[in-house]
């Protein structure tokens, strides 16, 4: 299915930019979810500004749409500071980087989004830049070289990524808090869709909205995306009113069943389930499979269906679950122990 039809991707698509930047909270109070983060980043928020320190750098990871970019965005505003935003693509060579660099004041926020594809040599630039808030510059070439370092600015790095594996031991270990964001919960979902339903003036019921929430895959951006398909469905076919039937038709309509899997997780497990014996099935395969890169299975899908107790990793492949055989309508034909591996569920 070409990316553009495609509901469930919880990456950044065209169209919901505009969206994006009007449904996003701006205070920490008006973040939904994830506790544990937001009790520690009070608590830390709170200290630097007593101390008149900038925040100790922090690295934000997790699968797309959960909100990493949203919550840098409060850190700086709590912080009552500006932030620059770029990402690890974008800083192309270290000059790229010092310049950034050189440009901020005290205080700054400087959020790094994909922080795991910066290229080796920026990265050393980050390294005494993150430790010391210094630069060291290259002057001159061959025998007469040296290097002079310069002062930065204090400023607060926030990376994201949704591969913490992928970053570099050293890059990790200069981050003094790390944070990994959780898949929402249906509750918390609804209570962002209970907000957003205010914000964009849609006239929707409780029904309706646990009924969105619930399709969501416990990601906000999915949340927010389907809210406005369902809105477009009910003023076209029920004045506008968004009920738990409407939101049903409207997403049974898109492809979406009712714990929010699409077309790819279903023909995933379907095909483990019928040509795999339930697994265990290697990540290739299933990409080929599907037809949907490695990467994305990882990222986007996998996620989801492991937090739904339907697929399990073992050290020799994804294996389904019983749980999974139950939604898909399918008896298991073999009991998964004996596969060979022992797994617990
Ligand atoms: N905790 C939250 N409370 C309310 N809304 C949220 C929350 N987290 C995310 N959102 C909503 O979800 C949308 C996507 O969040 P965001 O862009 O921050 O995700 P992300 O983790 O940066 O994704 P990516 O990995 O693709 O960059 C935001 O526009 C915002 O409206
Ligand atoms: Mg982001």
């Amino acid at each position: 299915m070409p990316d553009e039809e495609r509901l469930i991707t919880s990456g950044f698509r065209t169209g919901d930019d505009e969206q994006e930047q009007t449904l996003r909270p701006k205070a920490l109070r008006d973040y939904v979810g994830q506790e544990p983060i937001k009790q520690n980043l009070r608590i830390s928020i709170e200290a630097a500004l007593k101390r008149r320190e900038s925040l100790d750098h922090l690295l934000l990871y997790g699968p797309p749409g959960l909100g990493k970019t949203t919550l840098a965005g409060i850190i700086a505003a709590e912080m009552g500071q500006n932030i620059r935003i770029t990402s690890g693509p974008a800083i192309d060579r270290p000059g790229d980087l010092a310049s950034i660099l050189t440009n901020l004041t005290d205080g700054d926020v400087l959020f790094i989004d994909e922080i795991h594809r910066l290229s080796r040599s920026v990265e050393e630039v980050l390294y005494p830049a993150m430790e010391d808030y210094a630069l060291d510059i290259m002057i001159g070439k061959g025998p007469t070289a040296r290097s002079i370092r310069l002062d930065l600015p204090h400023f607060t790095l926030v990376g994201a990524t949704t591969r913490a594996g992928l970053l570099s031991a050293p890059l990790r270990d200069r981050f003094g808090l790390l944070f990994r964001l959780e898949m929402y919960t249906c509750d918390e979902l609804a209570t962002i869709l209970r907000r957003n339903v205010g914000i964009l003036h849609v006239d929707a019921d409780e029904d309706g909205i646990s009924e969105i929430a619930g399709r969501s895959r416990g990601t906000p951006r999915i949340a927010n995306r389907m809210l406005r398909r369902v809105r477009d469905y009910a003023q076209i076919r029920a004045n506008g009113h968004i009920t738990r039937e409407i939101a049903r038709l409207a997403l049974d309509m898109l492809d979406v069943d009712v714990l929010g899997l699409d077309r790819v997780d279903r023909t995933m497990l379907a095909t483990m389930m019928d040509k795999f014996s339930g697994g265990p099935v290697g990540l290739d395969t299933l990409s080929a499979m599907t037809g949907e890169d490695a990467t994305t299975i990882e990222d986007v899908y996998e996620p989801y269906l492991m937090q739904l107790g339907f697929l399990v990793r073992t050290s020799r492949g994804r294996v389904v679950t019983p749980a999974a055989y139950a939604h898909m309508g399918r008896k298991p034909l073999v009991p998964p122990e004996a596969n060979g591996e022992q797994i617990s569920f």
